[in-house]
């Protein structure tokens, strides 16, 4: 979700895996896909322009083993659509993932969500625990950036069993 570049489902499909690839600028697709053929695995990687779910079919797709989200973690309007991958407005993208994430994923399925101090960490916090999520913390590093120290958190989140 939110390819960019494609760099995090590009590592998994090298590493063998089948990817669906997603993200809302048509920019970040196109440089999705070049950079899938330039590594050779665009033959397992396919990409997608969609608003979080809208080009994923859950009768036709999936379901996923794991979900991988480097959200933007800063919750104000962009002033174009390169700010996407920073600003979310209302945290919209962020909330409707968690919120339709179950419907995508496979039994043993998880989501990665990458996420730093510079976001409203309690608010994806408090998103996780409502949507029925475990919460375990992957890595967690502190860096200073443009002055200021901010820490980046991976966290893999698995549905609560009944
Ligand atoms: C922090 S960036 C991810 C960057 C990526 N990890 C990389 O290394 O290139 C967030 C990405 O989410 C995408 N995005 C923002 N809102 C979205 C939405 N509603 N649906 C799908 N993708 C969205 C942005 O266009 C951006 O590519």
């Amino acid at each position: 979700m939110g390819t960019g570049c494609g760099i995090n489902g590009i590592l998994a499909a090298r590493g063998g895996t089948d990817v669906v690839a997603l993200d809302i600028n048509p920019e970040a697709v196109r440089a999705a896909r070049d950079d899938a053929r330039r590594n050779g695995v665009d033959n397992r990687f396919e990409v997608r322009l969609s608003d979080v779910f809208d080009a994923v079919d859950p009768t036709a797709d999936g379901p996923f083993d794991v979900m991988v989200f480097d959200p933007p973690f800063r919750w104000f309007l962009p002033r174009a659509l390169l700010e996407m991958a920073t600003a979310d407005p209302g945290y919209r993208a962020l909330t409707r993932f968690m919120r339709e994430a179950r419907l995508h994923l496979s039994d043993r399925g998880r989501l990665l969500v990458f996420f730093g101090s510079s976001g409203d960490l309690g608010y994806l916090q408090r998103l996780v625990a409502a949507e029925g999520f475990e919460t375990e913390v992957l890595s967690h590093k502190a860096r200073v950036d443009a002055g200021w120290q901010v820490e980046y958190i991976t966290y893999r989140l698995r549905p609560r069993k009944a």
